[in-house]
């Protein structure tokens, strides 16, 4: 089959390499990808948030299904545009996106279905905001309502970063996202990932993982998109996750359908974990990145076929062949990065290592120039190793790392402490 995939990060260059593993899989298209993607598939130029363009291209290109790596086009209506058109394809609706593009959307659900969470108010100005946040007291969480590319949340020690937060938000730093604000009690516990996938009635468990936020070491420093990720999450235990599709996941997929609007795709629940109870902190329409890259890299090609069964409704009939293995990823960045860096440096050293089901440079924001991988993004590299242990995934995992020549890269050294 031929086969489209939207995006251009790590988690699709980890989507390529997975699907690409597996037999069905005839032509494999990304758009846009990156120097990584072009080494092992075709790259695309198209405008991925424009339905009517990412529709036109998958019937000029012949697509039998169509993968939506990011939120964007997710929110924007691109796996809508596709089903209309009779293109298969493996994304929620703008509809169903919902639970990612808006928090207050989803405590809705929340209360809705019974699922627990942080208790929360919303708010359209900032006076009432604040004056909520002053009575309440610290900590407390402030969020943005819609997408804010994972910078749109403030976990406040004092009421004075939540004042400032709330200031910031309807100040216009993110844009419409911060027109709305949710503001939420403050959970105390372990964050861990939990991912499955629906079809709109069934559910499927495919993975767990922990991803570090923070830019510095014993996570300090500001936020980023993620620093380094490994799957399985000691914290999720089997019971843990048991508990959470019972009392979260399957009570929201069941909400969504009830309301008209199924969830089809993946659903990453982000998850406070305290005493063995899991409380739901966010939902998003996607594979985390850069957690899908050590989700891809322990599902390997079987990734297609749970993917193209949750499109086809087919969830039912199909299960996870779990490999009883850890999975580990370094994200290396731009110096600077989450603030401004430069682009355009070159990045030497990812030939001398054989790459093989076991250790993958994912590539995130590079470009090839003229024989050359240059930086061209925050996040650039995602450097991931398969092991018996997570231990050995680490060690592999930095050993690779090492191998990498380029100066003006920066990446955490402790990825993994918590489970270690
Ligand atoms: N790594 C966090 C995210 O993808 O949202």
């Amino acid at each position: 089959m031929n086969i489209l995939i939207l995006g251009g990060g790590g988690r699709e260059h980890a989507l390529a390499w997975a699907v690409l593993q597996n037999p069905k899989c005839d032509r494999l298209i990304v758009a846009p990808g990156n120097a990584g993607i072009d080494k092992i598939a075709e790259c695309a130029a198209l405008d991925i948030t424009d339905g009517e363009a990412v529709v036109g291209f998958a019937v000029e290109e012949s697509i039998d299904f169509v993968i939506i790596g990011p939120e964007g086009p997710l929110a924007a209506g691109v796996a809508d545009a596709l089903m209309a058109a009779g293109v298969l394809v493996f994304g929620p609706s703008r509809d169903a996106a919902r639970l990612e593009a808006s928090k207050t959307f989803t405590k809705e659900i929340c209360d809705a279905c019974g699922a627990p969470t942080a208790g929360w108010a919303r708010f359209t100005d900032a006076a009432s905001a604040q004056a909520y946040v002053t009575a309440r007291g610290a900590p407390i969480v402030v969020k943005a309502d819609g997408l804010a590319a994972g910078k749109g949340v403030v976990v406040a020690e004092t009421v004075d970063q939540a004042l400032a937060a709330i200031t910031d938000m309807f100040g216009g730093a993110f844009g419409a996202a911060g027109a709305e604000v949710v503001i939420e009690d403050f959970m105390a516990g372990e964050e861990a990932s939990f991912f499955v996938l629906s079809d709109g009635q069934n559910v499927l468990p495919i993975g767990t993982a922990q991803d570090h936020k923070r830019i510095g070491d014993g996570d300090t420093g500001p936020n980023t998109g993620g620093m380094g990720a490994y799957s399985p999450a000691p914290i999720l235990s089997d019971a843990v996750a048991a508990l959470a599709l019972e009392q979260i996941v399957k009570p929201t997929v069941a909400e969504m359908a009830k309301r008209a609007t199924p969830y089809r795709g993946v659903l990453y629940a982000g998850l406070m974990i305290e005493n063995g109870q899991p409380r739901l902190v966010e939902y998003n329409a996607r594979f985390g990145d850069p957690e899908c890259q050590v989700l891809m890299m322990r599902l390997g090609g079987q990734a297609l076929d749970l993917m193209l069964a949750c499109a086809e409704g087919r969830l039912a009939e199909v299960a996870v062949n779990w490999a009883d293995d850890h999975a580990l990823t370094v994200v290396m960045a731009a110096k600077g990065y989450p603030g401004a860096y430069a682009k355009g440096s070159v990045i030497a050293g990812l030939e001398s290592l054989p790459e093989d089901s076991h250790q993958l440079f994912f590539h995130a924001g590079t470009k090839a120039v003229d024989g050359t991988i240059r930086a061209d993004g925050g996040r650039v590299l995602n450097v991931t190793a398969r092991g018996a242990t997570l231990q050995e995934a680490r060690d592999r995992a930095y050993g690779m790392v090492a191998q990498v020549d380029w100066p003006e890269g920066i990446y955490r050294q402790d990825i993994g402490w918590r489970a270690l």
